[in-house]
This record gives structure tokens, sequence and C-alpha cells, in this order.
């Protein structure tokens, strides 16, 4: 009898201790800032290809640089940072941007906020996740359609014919036309394992 209560004390305890959650890390702010600046330097590198091939081949030639160009740049910087990074948007060009659950989490969020006039320069989402017992922090910004972005995203009547003929033949299913100015055009999505 005694055995038998040893028994279940001990196997209570067991349970009791593997049961205890284990205490959740935490992101720190200075986690947080190296995700934000990841962020700003792949936008920035993404951005300074385009220009510069559109000041020196045109336009044209920018949309099948780029084309190829991001999707690189997205392998590599994420590689050489020890992250996943990447673009999506719900009106996506390349059908590799399409959000995944919790991007679309994100991203509707950030619509939301959008027609309410409430994204700012500084906005982002920080969230610490559990897949499959590893812990992981995402990290996601809003990206706001400029001036410069309509020559490839903006109405029918703003893309050259040559810019749309080159878009339509690698991008069939293209939906990231018509934005104006100041539009919430997806986000920048980075996620890094702790
Ligand atoms: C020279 C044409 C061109 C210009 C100018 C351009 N883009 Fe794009 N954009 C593309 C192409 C081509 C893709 C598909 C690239 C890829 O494979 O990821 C793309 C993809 C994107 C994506 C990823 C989601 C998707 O639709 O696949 C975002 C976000 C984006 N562009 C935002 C912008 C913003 C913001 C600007 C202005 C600062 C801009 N683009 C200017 C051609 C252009």
């Amino acid at each position: 009898m005694k055995k038998l209560l040893l028994f279940s004390v001990l196997s209570s305890l067991i349970v009791f201790v593997s049961c205890t959650p284990k205490p959740k890390p935490e992101i720190t702010e200075q986690q947080k800032s190296a995700l934000r600046s990841d962020a700003k330097t792949f936008m920035e590198s993404l951005k300074s290809v385009l220009i510069k091939e559109i000041q020196t081949h045109g336009i044209v030639s920018a949309v099948s640089v780029c084309s190829d160009t991001a999707q690189v740049l997205t392998n590599n910087y994420g590689i050489s940072k020890g992250i996943y990074i990447k673009r999506v948007s719900f009106k996506n060009r390349n059908p590799m941007n399409v959000p995944d659950e919790f991007e679309t989490k994100v991203l509707k969020m950030f619509e939301e906020m959008h027609s309410k006039n409430q994204i700012k320069p500084e906005t982002e989402y920080v969230e610490l996740i559990e897949e499959k017992g590893v812990s992981k922090v995402r990290f996601m910004k809003p990206i706001i359609v400029q001036p410069e972005c309509l020559n490839c995203h903006g109405a029918e009547e703003q893309i050259s014919s040559m810019v749309k003929e080159v878009i339509n033949k690698i991008y069939p299913n293209d939906k990231a036309k018509g934005y104006q100015i100041g539009d919430l055009r997806g986000a920048v999505s980075i996620q890094k394992t702790l």
C-alpha cells in the first residue's frame, strides 16, 4: 500500500513537472532592432538594383532583371543572414509571393490599419511562434506604393505596352497592377529561428 502511494505521488509529480509550461522566450529589443534593420537593408538593396537597372538599361529590361533578381536577392540575403526573408502580397505578381497563414493574418491587420490611415513608417508586427517544437520569431513590415512603382504596378495606362508585354509573358497570372501611390502593396516578411 505504501509503495502504491509513493508510486502515485511520484507519478503525479512527474506529470506536474512535465506539464509545467517552459518559460516562453521573450523577444528582446535588440532582436527586434536587428530584424528591423534586416528588413530595411533588404528593401533598400532591392530598390537600388531596380533603380540602377532602370537608369542604365531602361524600364523594360528592369522588369526581367527585377523578376530574377528579386528572388535571387531574397534567397541570398536570407542565407547570408541565417533568416528567411521575402515579400508577400494578396495581389501578387510572382506566384512565389503568396502569403502563408501567418502572413495572411498580419496582412489583413495591415489592411485594416491602412483603411484607417494608421500605417506609419515605423509600423511593424513581431510575434514569437512555436512550430514543431522550434521557437521562431516572425517579423512583418508594410510596403507602400511610391511614385516610381507605378511604371510596373500602376493602372493599365500608366504601364508602357512594352513593359506590359514582358510582365504578361513572365507572369501570366499577374495580379499586381492597378495600384495608386499610397496603397498598401504588401509586406516584407522575415522568419528567424531562435
Ligand atoms: C521595373 C518594373 C518594376 C518596378 C518599377 C517595381 N516593381 Fe515590384 N515587382 C516587379 C516584378 C517583375 C515583380 C515580381 C518579382 C518577383 O519575382 O518577386 C515585382 C514584385 C513586387 C512585390 C512582391 C509581391 C508580388 O507581387 O510578387 C512587391 C511587394 C513589389 N513588387 C513592390 C514594389 C514597390 C513598392 C515598388 C516601388 C518602390 C515596385 N515594386 C516597383 C516589377 C517592378
